[in-house]
This record gives structure tokens, C-alpha cells and sequence, in this order.
């Protein structure tokens, strides 16, 4: 039992024992610790709304309570299904997996004029690629990543969780400033013999975090959007969770490799996701949360060029969003309900923009009373990347909040 603070912020072991290098998650000692802190119980059902690689549930699982996560990302889906896929069956297939020699007889799968993963690879690479795709999903059959995906088998879940792990090796994208779109590094040749290599070692490594982790009852795992997705169980008693920040990263193009795996491109999720950095005339018309109406005003006025423009758009779509998935976590869940935020602070130019006050102002609006604050320091903010806006960084405070709230109406 962890009975320590914790923070929210993966370190380098987090880093090394994680299911998946998602930079955007908070650790799994920090999910049962905060899980812990709020009583959640074996007969207590918990959702994530925005569970990108599944810490809060696959954590809530190995309590012995029912969990429910919704992420908008097909891939985030497919990597947190796996997380919590049953013992006995993800064993048997990543051993045969860590035992893949060679590739089944027959004709290589011919390339498709667009395949995604051209962005990422040469040719010769995505057909080694797909080849190993087909080995690995060799007797059974295809995968629809369309619809809600909550009949995603588990042995697809794992399948396309090792392969994204081998293409991450294999793409070796060196981490740069994730906020603007990257234009990706097509790489040099990989023989179809090192990618089997990365196939066997991944297997094998996915194999002892399984090993060493609880065995869980499955966990229910929903693409949906947190905006206007209901849940379709019970309401939820404990919610833990922590939504994309504003600091302008696009979400759907980080994680662009995986969706071309899946043979997607981010195009249509992008405008979808919450904090997307494209922005339209979608909310033009639309009244903004009363609690973000004064730091709107700041932003607009603000003498930068594309203040009263790009930016104004940009922060009050991700507002009038926050605020309208909020209302729709809120109608979830049952009266005493219990619900952990993990969320960040930012800046635009010298404003602070203190998004844990806007969520506690938020979220009393909507039934909520805040009964719990812990603050924690960040020193590698992301928005400390981004050399222009360090003219205006003086005297600036980073800050991971994590607050818990009790459903009071
Ligand atoms: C900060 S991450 C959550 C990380 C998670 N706590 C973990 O440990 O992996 C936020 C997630 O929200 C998802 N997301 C963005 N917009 C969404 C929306 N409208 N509905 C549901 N999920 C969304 C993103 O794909 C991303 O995985």
C-alpha cells in the first residue's frame, strides 16, 4: 500500500517499468495512491473520461473494482485494453510472438498507394512492417478500428500494442518541441530480420510487466469523446482523471505513428480532441464558461499579434469543451461521488492561466464541492520550450494540482 504523497509526474523508473512510453500519463503509484486517498473500494465503479493509456483504470482493476475508460484516440483505446488483457491468453501470445523466426510463407503484402506509414518509413521498411503485422495476427481474424471499439479482442489489443511499441524503436523520433506538427524523418532502410528482432525483445518485455503485474478482471475500454459520450453502465462512484492541458500540444499527431500502424491518419482526430491547436469559427457563437470570461479578456486584449485572433479562438474552444465534458462527467455520476483532477497551469504571455481554479469553479457549477488541494512543483514545463515566450517567463510558477472533489448536488 502506498500510503506516501505522491506525485503525478512519471520519473525515470515510472519511465522504464511503464506498459507504454505515453508522455502524457501520470504514474501507476500515483493512480493507486490517489485511487487510496479517495477510499475507492473493490464494489466502487471508476471511470477515466480521458484515459489515454489506461494508469487510472488498469490501477483501479488491480483493486478489484470495475473500471471504465474512454478515450477519443483508437490507439490510447488499443493500449489500454491491452494493459489489463488476461493473464493466461497475453502470455500465450507474446510467447509465440518472442518465438517469431521468420515470416509465414506467401507473397509479402503488397504495398497500398497511401499507406500512412510512408510518413514515418521507406517502402521496403513498411512492408517488413506489415509482414510482421501479418505474422502476428495470423489466425485471427482482421481488426475493425472503427465504431466505439468496445468489442476489440484482447489478442488484437496486444498485437497492436507490441507492433506500436517496435515502430516507436524503429522510428527513433528524436523528442522535440511536441507543440508545433513535426514533419516526420523518413527513415533509412530496417531489415526485415532487425524488425523481428524488435518484435521478439518487445514481446519479451511486455511479457514480465505482465508477469509482474496483478492479474485484473477485464476492464470496459470505449473509444468516445468525454464531450457528449455517456456512460452506458451504472454511474460511476469514484472518477479519476486528468485532461489534455492547454499547453498546445496536438495530441493526435504525437501519437501520429500509432494511428499509421492502425492505417489512420490524425487528420479527422485532430479537430476533435480536446486542446486541439486548430482551431475554427465552432464556438464563435457560443457563450464561454462564466469563470474563464476575465482571463478570455486578458487574452484577447493582449497587444501579440494573433491575440485577438488565433489565440482567443483557441482558448475558448478549449473552455466552452472542458466545461461541456464536465457537465456530461457530472450527469455520470452517483449522488457522493468522488472525483480526482490532475491538472497544470500555463501562462499566456504574462497571464496566468490557473486551470485547477477554473476546474474547481467549474465543477462546483456543477455539483462538486473541492474537499482536497495538493500542489506539486514542475520543473520541465513544456511551455518552458518554446524560446519566445521566454521573454515572458520571469517570474513564473509551474504547477501540477491534483484536487478532489466530492459531488455534493
Ligand atoms: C493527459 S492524457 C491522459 C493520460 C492518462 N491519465 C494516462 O495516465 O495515460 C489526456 C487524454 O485525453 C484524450 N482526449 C482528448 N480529447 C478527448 C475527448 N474529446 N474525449 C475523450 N478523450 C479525449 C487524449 O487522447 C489523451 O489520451
Amino acid at each position: 500500500m502506498d500510503h506516501l504523497l505522491r506525485t503525478p509526474k512519471l520519473n525515470a523508473e515510472d519511465r522504464r517499468a511503464a506498459w507504454y512510453p505515453y508522455y502524457a500519463g501520470y504514474s501507476e503509484g500515483f493512480a493507486r495512491w490517489a485511487l487510496q486517498s479517495m477510499e475507492a473500494k473493490p464494489s466502487s465503479r471508476v471511470y477515466d473520461p480521458w484515459n489515454g493509456a489506461g494508469t487510472t483504470t488498469f490501477a483501479a482493476a488491480a483493486m478489484g473494482a470495475m473500471a471504465t475508460g474512454l478515450d477519443l484516440n483508437p490507439s490510447m483505446v488499443i493500449i489500454s485494453k491491452a494493459r489489463s488483457a488476461q493473464r493466461l491468453g497475453a502470455l500465450e501470445l507474446l510467447e509465440r510472438a518472442e518465438s517469431l523466426q521468420s515470416f509465414p510463407r506467401g507473397r509479402p503484402p503488397s504495398l497500398t498507394a497511401d499507406d500512412p506509414l510512408e510518413g514515418f518509413f521507406n517502402g521496403n521498411t513498411v512492408q517488413a512492417i506489415r509482414r510482421v503485422e501479418r505474422a502476428l495476427i495470423d489466425g485471427h481474424v482482421p481488426c475493425d478500428f472503427g465504431g466505439d471499439m468496445s468489442d476489440l479482442s484482447e489478442v488484437h489489443a496486444l498485437i497492436y500494442t507490441l507492433l506500436f511499441r517496435v515502430c516507436r524503436e524503429a522510428a527513433k523520433q528524436k523528442p522535440s518541441n511536441p507543440t508545433w506538427r513535426q514533419k516526420p524523418k523518413v527513415q533509412s532502410d530496417l531489415s526485415a530480420d532487425a524488425l523481428l528482432d524488435a518484435t521478439r525483445r518487445h514481446a519479451s518485455l511486455m511479457k514480465s510487466y505482465i508477469v509482474n503485474r496483478a492479474d485484473v478482471e477485464s476492464v470496459a475500454t470505449r473509444r468516445g469523446d468525454a464531450r457528449v459520450d455517456y456512460l452506458a453502465t451504472d454511474p460511476f462512484d469514484v472518477l479519476l482523471t486528468s485532461p489534455p492541458y492547454l499547453t498546445r500540444i496536438d495530441y493526435a499527431i504525437k501519437m501520429g505513428l500509432e494511428l499509421a500502424v492502425l492505417g489512420l491518419r490524425p487528420d479527422a482526430l485532430r479537430h476533435q480532441m480536446l486542446g486541439t491547436p486548430l482551431t475554427s469559427h465552432r464556438q464563435d457563437e457560443e457563450a464561454v464558461p462564466v469563470e474563464t470570461a476575465e482571463i478570455l479578456r486578458q487574452i484577447r486584449e493582449h497587444k501579440s499579434k494573433a491575440s485577438a485572433t488565433y489565440y482567443d479562438r483557441f482558448f475558448r474552444s478549449y473552455f466552452v469543451d472542458y466545461d461541456k465534458s464536465l457537465s456530461v462527467i457530472s450527469s455520470n455520476a452517483a449522488l457522493g461521488a468522488i472525483a480526482g483532477f490532475v491538472v497544470q497551469n500555463s501562462y499566456y504571455k504574462q497571464h496566468a492561466i490557473d486551470l485547477a481554479g477554473i476546474t474547481s469553479k467549474m465543477m462546483s457549477r456543477h455539483g462538486w464541492e473541492e474537499v482536497r488541494r495538493e500542489n506539486f512543483a514542475v520543473f520541465h514545463s513544456l511551455a518552458n520550450r518554446n524560446v519566445a515566450s521566454r521573454s515572458y517567463l520571469k517570474a513564473k510558477k509551474y504547477e501540477e494540482s491534483f484536487i478532489i472533489f466530492r459531488r455534493s448536488m
